[in-house]
């Protein structure tokens, strides 16, 4: 039986450590953080997503702006919102919402964010600096999994860590991260891929196992040993016409299978995908007290 790592719990905790500190600023008759999301389109996972970082905002009590532009927006003008953005002194971090439709380059939409302001920690300043060790904006998901294993003190330091998947969002940064000279850290870390041949000789070995592929349930109870610490980053919606909502959210890992058979795992939903909403509204409280860019 696994302990769960229960990611509710933990962005809660990080949601009111946020919501005292804002009312402390207030108090002190100080600007209270303020951030701004940019939603291009109408994806149903997209709009909930955005939809929760506001809520979110309104609970720990950050003023929040949202712009939503139809699909059709042309990349000039969303150039154009994002330089507004970088030129509001108001606004202290922003986020534009991914995926973006095909025809606008989102590597040019990020590279055009003041990295200042950039509190999704996406543009590549931010990303050098992280792998440099110098203060940066942690991304989301990262962060989620950074703080939930500190939360639960799980121990990191000489131990075997494999990463299925090397998105630049979640693998390849958390490679960084998990081996850097931390607590959480100071894993050895395998980064597995579409390339990598056998996973599961390389997984069931592994002390920490992340799964962040999007594949549902690749991970099996056979490919992991007894005790181990299983991640789960993915969250797909699978089509299921008996659910209300036409879908069920599956992780990439199969729980009923590894549950019995890990050390500690992180459900899916309430594990890392409800951290990375906390992991938001702390780097723009930080992008606020001007933390990372002094
Ligand atoms: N799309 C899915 N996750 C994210 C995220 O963390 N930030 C942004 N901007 N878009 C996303």
């Amino acid at each position: 039986m696994a302990v769960i790592l229960d990611g509710k719990t933990v962005a809660q905790k990080i949601k009111d450590e946020i919501r005292d500190e804002v009312s402390r600023i207030r108090s002190a008759g100080g600007r209270v953080p303020h951030l701004a999301a940019v939603l291009v389109g109408d994806d149903g996972a997209s709009q909930t997503y955005v939809a929760g970082k506001v809520k979110a905002c309104e609970y720990v009590g950050f003023r929040s702006t949202l712009k939503k532009f139809d699909a059709g927006i042309s990349e000039e003008k969303l150039l154009s919102v994002v330089k507004e953005l970088n030129d509001d002194a108001g606004t202290d971090g922003y986020i534009v919402q991914l995926p973006l439709p095909g025809h606008i380059s989102s590597q040019k939409v990020v590279e055009n964010i003041n990295p200042v302001k950039d509190v999704d920690g996406f543009h590549p300043v931010n990303v050098g600096r992280m792998v440099k060790n110098l203060p940066s904006y942690i991304s989301a998901t990262p962060f989620g999994v950074l703080k939930l294993l500190e939360y639960y003190k799980v121990p990191t330091a000489g131990k075997d860590c494999v990463i299925i998947g090397r998105s630049d969002i979640v693998g390849t940064p958390l490679s960084i991260l998990l081996s850097r000279k931390a607590e959480p850290g100071n894993c050895t870390v395998t980064l597995c891929h579409s390339r990598t041949r056998d996973i599961a000789s390389f997984s069931r070995k592994a002390d920490i196992v992340v799964a962040a592929l999007g594949q549902p349930e690749f991970l099996r109870g056979s490919m992991i040993k007894e005790g181990a610490v299983v991640i789960d980053v993915g969250i797909t919606r699978v089509p299921d016409p008996a659910s209300p909502k036409g879908y069920v959210l599956k992780g990439d890992a199969k729980f009923d299978e590894i549950e019995p058979r890990a050390g500690y795992i992180t459900p899916v939903p309430g594990g890392v995908g409800v951290m990375t909403i906390a992991a938001l509204l702390w780097n723009t409280l930080l992008a606020a007290q001007r933390k990372i860019y002094s």
